[in-house]
């Protein structure tokens, strides 16, 4: 049984990226991130794998969602076609848990298919435009605890009211 827990930063309209970025730069922020993540397992969409900075693999290969695309950027790395290659290969993991860090079309698809137990959500004060959006409605039932909360953000843990399928 793994615990998978998303990790992802929105605006109050749920807006998560623009032109394959981030809309903004807080660095306490990424550093926060970085902190809960770093020595965990990581899966996430190739869009968002494209845009992360290779060290953030070094303790582990990421695990990226591709239907089509050859990952070429790092040698290291587990590619899944769906959602029931990945969910076929959990059961070969040593590990407990694992991040879901996004972007919005894997973070969807995980949420839908409810195998996701937690979110940790930064909720950015500030509205900014961008291109890609996260669906907020997803956490409208969840369990809401403040963790930390400063002028520009604050950030969330989030708890699925339902049983997850893994
Ligand atoms: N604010 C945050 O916390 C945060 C976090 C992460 C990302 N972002 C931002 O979000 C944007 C990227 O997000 P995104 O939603 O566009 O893309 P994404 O979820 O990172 O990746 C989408 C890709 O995942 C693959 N995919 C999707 N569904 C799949 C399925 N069912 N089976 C197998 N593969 C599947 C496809 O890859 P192929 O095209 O290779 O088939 C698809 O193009 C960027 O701007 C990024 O900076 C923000």
């Amino acid at each position: 049984m793994i615990k998978i827990i998303g990790i992802m930063a929105a605006t109050p309209e749920g807006i998560i990226g623009k032109e394959h970025a981030l809309p903004w730069y807080y660095p306490e922020e990424l550093d926060y991130f970085r902190h809960l993540t770093q020595g965990s397992l990581m899966v996430m969409g190739r869009k968002t794998f494209e845009a992360t900075p290779p060290d953030l693999f070094k303790d582990h290969p990421p695990l990226v969602f591709s239907r089509n695309h050859p990952l070429k950027r790092l040698p290291n790395h587990l590619a899944f076609s769906s959602l029931e290659d990945f969910l076929s290969w959990c059961p070969s993991s040593p590990h407990k848990e694992m991040f879901m860090i996004g972007g919005a079309e894997i973070a969807h698809l995980f949420l839908r298919e409810n195998v996701i137990s937690e979110f940790l959500l930064t909720k950015i004060h500030k509205s900014y435009s961008g291109d890609t959006t996260l669906d907020l409605t997803f956490f409208e039932t969840w369990e809401k605890k403040i963790l930390t909360s400063n002028l520009t953000y604050t950030t969330l843990k989030l708890q699925n009211p339902k049983e997850t399928l893994i």
